[in-house]
């Protein structure tokens, strides 16, 4: 049986979401904008998951806008902030971002931005005095910091993140896509003015996400069209994927203490087989992490080769973010954590969820000491 370790990736569609789906697939097609009976049991539907993917993170149902996933969310995120602003100044990111803010950034430094990163110190956490000394430099608009790195799994400190950007008079960004449904999310208490999440890594369908904005927050909608979502997000919904991305979320929170139980049990019996196998290095080691994810590198094996000898064994790993793979460059993640190239070529990234089990993390222990082995041939 194949062995999948590559939940931060995508995560498989659960059963029940796959259930809740098909009538909206079959019979109950309605466009959300037609007045008549369909339309009015395609709104009703609508209404019902935006009321349980805010529960879930903690926002109101009027917060949340439909998006096609996260990427979508973080480019709406800072470019529609930094499209209602009444003159350009800077937006500040974590070096460690997706590449989906990092990009959205970028476009923004094209149109006249001061854009910055953050340095993050070796464990990949912000690097608290110079993030404080970015934000009196001069005026900053926004801050964008993800609550948990995909590839590394480390967990920031977005609160206190929140309260120094707004003390600054900056608004806060937070991209909660890997961390909603694996620690505790909450937008109103987060302190964050938006934060963007996706459907695909809590076993829900791909192309759907949301950006949560809080009330006070002017965002300039970055697609128009008829008017949906209030006039922030032109586009017919996409009924059967918002409807799965509903149940998706309530059950991510129902059951996120388990799945993240069973995930961390799964964790540290990996980094324990991991501690055993000489030339090991699990990065970010020491820092808080999301209970499912080690990224590591094996002394005398690249990345790509290391995912490639284990996909020939049958098992599916990572060898950084999904987006970066194949690019040829080593992570992003690692080098803003200052990390010497050569070592940052080495990552891999296993990314578990609460389907694996002991006996995939021994197959792959057992694996990897024999490539192990291989490579010191
Ligand atoms: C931290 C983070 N942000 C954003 C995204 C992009 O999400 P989506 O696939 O929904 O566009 C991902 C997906 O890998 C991610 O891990």
């Amino acid at each position: 049986m194949p062995i999948y370790f590559d939940h931060n990736a995508t995560t498989p569609l659960d059963p029940r979401v796959l259930e809740a789906m098909l009538p909206y697939l079959r019979g109950a097609y309605g466009n959300a904008s037609s007045v008549h009976r369909y339309g009015r049991a395609a709104r009703a539907a609508i209404e019902a998951a935006r009321v349980q993917v805010a529960a879930w993170v903690g926002a109101e149902p009027a917060q949340l806008i439909w998006t096609s996933g996260a990427t979508e969310s973080n480019n709406l995120a800072l470019k529609g902030v930094a499209a209602s602003a009444t003159k350009k100044s800077r937006v500040l990111y974590g070096a460690t971002e997706h590449p989906a803010v990092l990009e959205a950034a970028l476009a923004l430094a094209e149109a006249g931005w001061g854009v910055e990163t953050i340095a993050v110190d070796g464990d990949g956490i912000v690097d608290w005095p110079t993030y404080t000394a970015q934000l009196s430099a001069a005026p900053v608009c926004l801050v964008a910091l993800m609550a948990a790195n995909n590839e590394t799994g480390v967990i920031q400190d977005t609160a206190r993140a929140a309260t120094l950007a707004h003390a600054a008079g900056a608004l806060m960004h937070i991209d909660a896509v890997q961390a909603a449904g694996k620690i505790d999310i909450d937008f109103a208490a987060s302190g964050a003015d938006l934060m963007s999440v996706s459907a695909h890594k809590v076993y829900g369908p791909k192309g759907i996400g949301a950006l949560i904005v809080g009330a006070d927050v002017e965002l300039q909608p970055q697609q128009r069209g008829g008017g949906q979502e209030h006039g922030r997000r032109g586009g017919t919904e996409n009924l059967p994927a918002i409807v799965g991305f509903g149940i998706a979320a309530e059950l991510a929170g129902e059951e996120r203490a388990a799945r993240a139980a069973a995930t961390l049990a799964l964790r540290l019996r990996l980094e324990a087989g991991l501690r055993q196998v000489p030339d090991v290095t699990v990065f970010a080691e020491s820092a808080p992490r999301l209970p499912n994810t080690v990224q590591f590198g094996l002394l005398g094996w690249e990345g790509e080769a290391l995912l490639m000898a284990l996909d020939r064994a049958g098992i599916a790993v990572s060898s950084g973010s999904a987006c970066a793979s194949g690019s040829g460059e080593p992570s992003h993640v690692l080098l803003g954590m200052g990390l010497p190239r050569e070592i940052a070529y080495r990552a891999v990234r296993v990314s578990l969820g609460p389907g694996n089990t002991d006996a995939e993390i021994d197959r792959f222990l057992s694996e990897l000491s024999a490539l192990r082995l291989q490579a010191a041939a």
